[in-house]
């Protein structure tokens, strides 16, 4: 459990591609107003900025010149602090709608990826390791976060600047723009190709953070197997060893990264010299006025930052790309069991006869080993119906069937006459209620477990399935009664009591097919035989099938069935079973044995 090797959920595909930011897109979308007010705040923004080196540029001309009155450079200072007003609020307005949207983005990708996680069969999670995914929902999507509400914000405001920028200074001087655009390509051409490199990177870096999560949910998930099988220090060892490699790949994207920043630094702040020279020249001929330099330079100095911003925003964005790339994938996972375009409604009343008709079983991830052959029963409405034989006959799967997680290569299977594929699965599992045989519980009050499958259960309600399933008695002595956390996949309750709890809340369920999965097998001889009375009560006017190792829960059963291997062995009542002395007697045999010296 603790040992599968950490491996790729999902195939890597081109992940990375700019256009699976069409998704985020599609959910940026939603809020047009919020839109519009943060686009609007960002460009005011972004221009205000702009105005700051025209002030400066009529302060130095006006200001800066012996002899000059005043009273002359007061406007101008004033057009400045008007200016930076504007800038201050502006900036604050984006900034609150750009993290808005960043947020709500969010908010409802988890939504729409978690409600279509859950539509997807059996079969998806277990070749896509659900721990994985769910460390992806939640580490790819505050990179997503981080790239909508702060980096695309920035990037957009950066290039408004930038181009703006470039605009303003064309109007102070021809001339010296045209010099800066001539470097401006010998700057983005290897600034570009060191981008890939670091994109390409960083793609491993998150896979490898993503492999660090899923372990540590694992590890600690099972702390009490690995703490009993004192396996601390080889868990703590292969835990090093995944943050390790993520720290290595971690240290190859930054060492890019800061080479990057080196380049774009010396180049971009190299050309804006080389530039300036030129500028100062001019001035000292007399072809440009000290403010216009002073203007252009500070309008450089905002260009550059802008483009450095920009280069380093651009990495935000492709991660932001990857990750919409795999959120995209699982969005994009078709569930293969789904109701048919026009699903066939089960009849009603529900009766509840179920029937396999020549089924043929292979699990998706064992193609060569037949876990049913030719498996042909059919059971009548209301019959009860026991399936015993030994651990792998292919009990439990019958039941994986009857649900419809999977569909049967060969044969069919019908509920009430319909076949399970051409009927809505929901409407199939709602006329069925189940105890599974390995328990679930979730982390929540004892209340909300006993009536999952009908919410809108009262508490008298709770309380009478509690009984019949001879759970009352420890729920009441419970801290807190039903209300009473049941801890971390009801790890504060013990195995029996977990037991009757799932009891509880299939009989609360009140479906007509009733499948029991070994019910009562964590149970004590005198707890079972009090739950196995209440069940029997339960079964009348259900079709029930019943699996079981205990042959003495299965005695007073319609028909038994016997498997084996896939297929069914032998079948008929307790006596007749016996009678014929094949597997089944030698299971009675066997069983009532050992159980005399407990008995005497
Ligand atoms: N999800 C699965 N993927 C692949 N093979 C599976 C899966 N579940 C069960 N099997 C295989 O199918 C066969 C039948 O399993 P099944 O769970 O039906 O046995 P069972 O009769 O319920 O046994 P037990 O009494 O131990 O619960 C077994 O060989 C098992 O290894
Ligand atoms: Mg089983």
């Amino acid at each position: 459990m603790a040992q599968a090797p950490i491996k790729a959920p999902l195939p890597p595909k081109e992940q990375r591609k700019l256009s699976n930011l069409q998704l985020l897109w599609g959910f940026v979308r939603a809020y047009p107003g919020q839109l519009t007010a943060a686009l609007t705040a960002l460009v005011v923004a972004a221009l205000s900025t702009l105005a700051i080196p025209q002030g400066l540029k009529w302060i130095v001309d006006n200001g800066f010149v012996a002899g000059a009155d005043t009273h002359a450079v007061r406007p101008y200072f004033l057009f400045m602090l008007a200016v930076i007003l504007v800038m201050g609020a502006a900036t604050a307005v984006r900034f609150y709608y750009v993290s808005w949207i960043g947020e709500r983005v969010v908010a409802d990708l988890r939504q729409a990826v978690q409600r279509h996680l859950l539509t997807l069969d059996p079969v998806f999670f277990e070749e896509n390791r659900p721990a994985e995914i769910a460390s992806r929902l939640t580490s790819d999507t505050a990179i997503i976060e981080q790239t909508v509400g702060t980096s695309a914000s920035m990037a957009l405001r950066n290039a408004v600047m930038g181009v703006g920028g470039i605009i303003y200074m064309a109007v102070q001087s021809p001339k010296l723009t045209g010099l800066v655009l001539l470097v401006i390509p010998l700057t983005v051409l290897p600034i570009i190709w060191l981008g890939r490199r670091v994109r390409e990177i960083s793609r491993t870096s998150q896979d490898r953070v993503a492999g660090v999560g899923t372990m540590v949910a694992e590890v600690l998930g099972a702390i009490r197997i690995v703490q009993s099988f004192t396996q601390e220090s080889r868990e703590a060892a292969r835990f090093g060893g995944a943050v390790e490699a993520a720290f290595a790949t971690a240290k190859r994207r930054i060492r890019v990264r800061a080479m990057m920043t080196a380049l774009v630094i010396t180049l971009v702040f190299g050309a804006i010299t080389l530039v300036l020279w030129q500028g100062a020249l001019d001035v000292i001929t007399g072809s440009l006025s000290s403010g216009t330099i002073a203007a252009f330079i500070f309008a450089s100095a905002i260009v550059a930052g802008a483009f450095g911003t920009l280069t380093e925003t651009y990495g935000d964005v492709m991660r932001a790309a990857g990750a919409a790339g795999r959120m995209q994938e699982l969005l994009a996972a078709r569930p293969q069991i789904a109701a048919p375009a026009s699903p066939t409604p089960l009849p009603l009343p529900a009766a509840g006869r179920v029937s396999f008709e020549g089924v043929t079983f292979h699990y998706p991830s064992r193609p060569e080993s037949a876990a049913l052959i030719d498996f042909t029963l059919d059971i009548a409405a209301g019959e009860t119906v026991a399936v015993v034989g030994p651990s792998g006959a292919g009990k439990s799967t019958l039941f994986q069937l009857v649900q419809r997680f999977y569909d049967p290569q060969g044969g069919c299977i019908r509920l009430d006459g319909v076949d399970l594929r051409a009927a809505d699965p929901q409407a199939i599992r709602s006329r069925i209620a189940v105890v599974p045989q390995e328990t679930v519980v979730f982390a929540t009050s004892a209340l909300e477990n006993i009536r999952y499958g009908r919410p809108e259960a009262s508490e008298a309600e709770v309380w009478a399935a509690a009984e019949a399933a001879h759970a009352d008695a420890f729920l009441r002595d419970l801290p807190e009664g039903l209300n009473s956390f049941l801890g971390e996949g009801g790890t504060r309750l013990s195995g029996g009591q977990r037991q009757r709890l799932a009891i509880a809340r299939a009989i609360l369920r009140d479906a007509p097919v009733l499948l029991l999965d070994e019910a009562t097998s964590a149970l004590d001889s005198e707890s079972e035989q009090l739950v196995q009375h209440a069940l029997e009560g339960l079964m009348q006017g259900r079709t029930t099938l019943v699996i079981a190792h205990r042959l003495a829960t299965v005695r007073n059963a319609d028909r038994i069935i016997v498997m084996d291997k896939g297929r069914i062995v032998a079948s008929g009542s307790h006596g007749q079973l016996l009678a014929a002395d094949g597997l089944y007697a030698k299971l009675a045999r066997l069983q009532f044995e050992t159980a005399q010296p407990e008995a005497a």
